[in-house]
């Protein structure tokens, strides 16, 4: 278990695993931390929402795959943003999966661990985000975590993908995994500010699924901005980022009198931002606290 890695994860497509999980990780290095986000989905989503796919360091995850095979310290993309290095995933990650599920022994499970444990000690914050999927690669990724992020959309679907991954969860602390593996908190995403109701009914639903186990819901949540969401990732730009580009953009007039084509943003770009920094903030809140707990505990 590394002391300062956060996973990302929810069983289920599609819940802002990986907005989330990049969204933190930019502010978390705007505020100054060191961070490193690394990507553990063969769909290599990281890279798009950051806008690195046609970096030529893009190694399709072959780093971290050699890494967890030979026991050589990974290379990252350092700096895709100051002071936000990566490790990126693609075609390789899927070999990476294929090794954990071919042998899923702990000692195998374990050498993720080792992996980023080579790069951990050099960060403030890691982040690593994961596949919609309950897999070995998942788990091995939960073994290596010292946090773990829950998002959902609060429907039917997402709850069910919520229980898989704490089904997941216990397995990596019951047998041994990662005994003090912890659940940071749950993420609502995707929901409308004014559905107070359906906010309401979804931390219900997740307490009652999670039912023993005591996982916060965090109070911010990331709302539905399908559109302002795609210009975003097309942009490969964070939510900041964008909401930053939007503001600087000259007026429609002013592109008129300039005869130069008139940029579209979003109409909510600084909502959606505000809520990133929002959730940081609870986050980053709850990390601080927890650790400043443990240390106390451990001294
Ligand atoms: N605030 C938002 N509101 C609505 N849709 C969004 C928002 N942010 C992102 N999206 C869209 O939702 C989809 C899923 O987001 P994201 O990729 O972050 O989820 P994921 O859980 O990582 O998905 P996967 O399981 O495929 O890895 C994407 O198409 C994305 O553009
Ligand atoms: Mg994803």
């Amino acid at each position: 278990m590394l002391r300062n890695v956060i996973c990302v994860a929810a069983g289920k497509g599609g819940v802002g695993k990986t907005s989330i999980a990049a969204n933190l990780a930019g502010l978390a290095a705007l505020s100054g931390w060191k961070t490193l986000l690394v990507d553990l989905d063969p769909q290599g989503n990281l890279c798009d929402e950051l806008g690195t796919l046609d970096d030529e360091r893009y190694d399709d995850g072959n780093s971290l795959l050699t890494s967890v095979l030979t026991g050589a310290a990974a290379t990252v993309m350092a700096d895709v943003r100051p002071g936000l290095d990566l490790v990126p995933a693609g075609e390789r990650t899927k070999d990476l999966r294929g090794h954990f599920t071919l042998n899923p022994v702990a000692g195998n499970l374990l050498r993720l661990r080792y992996a980023l444990g080579q790069l951990a000690g050099g960060y403030d914050l890691v982040i690593c985000d994961t596949p919609p999927a309950t897999d070995q690669l998942v788990k091995a990724t939960l073994a290596a975590s010292r946090f773990l992020l829950l998002a959902t959309r609060g429907d039917g679907g997402s709850t069910r993908g919520l229980r898989h991954t704490a089904t997941v969860y216990e397995e990596v602390v019951v047998e041994g995994l990662n005994p003090e593996l912890e659940v940071l908190g749950i993420v609502r995403f995707g929901f409308a500010p004014a559905h107070t109701a359906r906010l309401r009914n979804a931390r219900a639903r997740i307490e009652g699924v999670l039912g023993g186990i005591p996982i916060p819901v965090f109070d911010t949540f990331i709302r539905d901005a399908p559109r302002t969401a795609d210009d975003v990732r097309d942009r490969g730009q964070l939510a900041f980022e964008y909401a930053e580009a939007a503001a600087q953009a000259p007026a429609f007039y002013q592109a008129l009198r300039d005869g130069t084509p008139a940029a579209q943003f979003g109409s909510n770009a600084d909502q959606l931002a505000l809520d990133y920094l929002n959730l940081w903030t609870e986050v980053r809140d709850r990390y601080l606290h927890r650790r400043a707990e443990l240390d106390r505990e451990a001294s």
